[in-house]
């Protein structure tokens, strides 16, 4: 397991106590990365970050102010000297209800984080890469929610569909400067995020219905693809939406 031009870059990870982005940073390191891991979870973050194989340091950070966004780069560069690769993950899920029964307040909440925070931490990583001037990589973690609809998720659909957008806008202004910008779209992951949705499912096959690989992914799986947009070897991939998903949205 090695795509190459990943050795030796520095790569902050959002959202990365646990689930999708705690397997990215796992994935990174043992890709020879040093990682700044971010969360706003204090002590889940240290401990993950003291179980990683390679050079990994936690920063506290909530993605949905903005003074943290930019601190958080600001602290990456003091620590490794630059920022080449960035994992825009941190995300939550919001309550599962109908349009007519959605708090207003419970909708601003998703959106703070998955699309306004999202934003923020994304124009702060952009904006060091392109002072740096030597180019760099960009994942925003969007959901199959983003690309088809799903009853009982206005909030989370709806930011996961936005964060695409961003996605494409960021891929268009950053081509010039060497900066590529990808969006992947995961299906259901075995997560901390997932558990409540499983739990509710119950049986497992009636929940994968229809899907060609019927089961959840492992956070790795999804880790793997993330680290392979970073790398050199997707040299020629940016604006791209690609569902990770088992097949669930053929
Ligand atoms: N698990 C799934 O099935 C699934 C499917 C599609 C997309 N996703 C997306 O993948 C990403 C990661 O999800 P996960 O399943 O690993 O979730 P998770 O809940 O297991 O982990 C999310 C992490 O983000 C952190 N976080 C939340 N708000 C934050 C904030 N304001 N600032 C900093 N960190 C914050 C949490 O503390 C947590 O550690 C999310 O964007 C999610 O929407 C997950």
């Amino acid at each position: 397991m090695s795509y190459a031009g990943l050795n030796g870059k520095v790569a902050l990870v959002t959202g990365a106590a646990r689930g999708i982005g705690a397997a990215t940073c796992r994935r990174l390191t043992e890709e020879g990365c040093k990682v700044v891991a971010v969360d706003v979870l204090v002590d889940e973050l240290a401990q993950t970050c003291a179980a990683m194989p390679g050079e990994v340091a936690p920063i506290v950070a909530d993605v949905a102010r903005e003074e943290d966004c930019d601190r958080m780069v600001a602290d990456a560069v003091a620590r490794f000297g630059a920022l080449d690769l960035f994992v825009n993950n941190a995300g939550v899920i919001g309550p599962r209800l109908p349009i007519t029964e959605m708090p207003v307040e419970e909708f601003d909440r998703v959106h703070a984080v998955n699309i306004r925070g999202a934003f923020m931490a994304l124009r702060a990583a952009l904006r060091q890469m392109q002072a740096q001037g030597r180019g760099g990589a960009v994942v925003n973690v969007a959901s199959v929610g983003g690309l088809s609809a799903q009853p009982f998720s206005c909030a989370y659909g709806s930011s996961k569909r936005a964060i695409i957008g961003l996605s494409g806008t960021a891929a268009q202004e950053n081509g010039q400067h060497g900066i590529r910008v990808n969006a992947v779209c995961p299906g259901a992951v075995d997560t901390p995020m997932l558990a409540p949705a499983m739990s509710r499912a119950g049986d497992a096959g009636q929940a994968f219905k229809g899907v060609p690989i019927a089961r959840a992914a492992d956070p790795s799986e999804i880790a793997a693809f993330i680290a392979y947009l970073l790398s050199d070897e997707a040299s020629f991939q940016t604006g791209g939406v690609y569902p990770v998903d088992g097949g669930r949205t053929i």
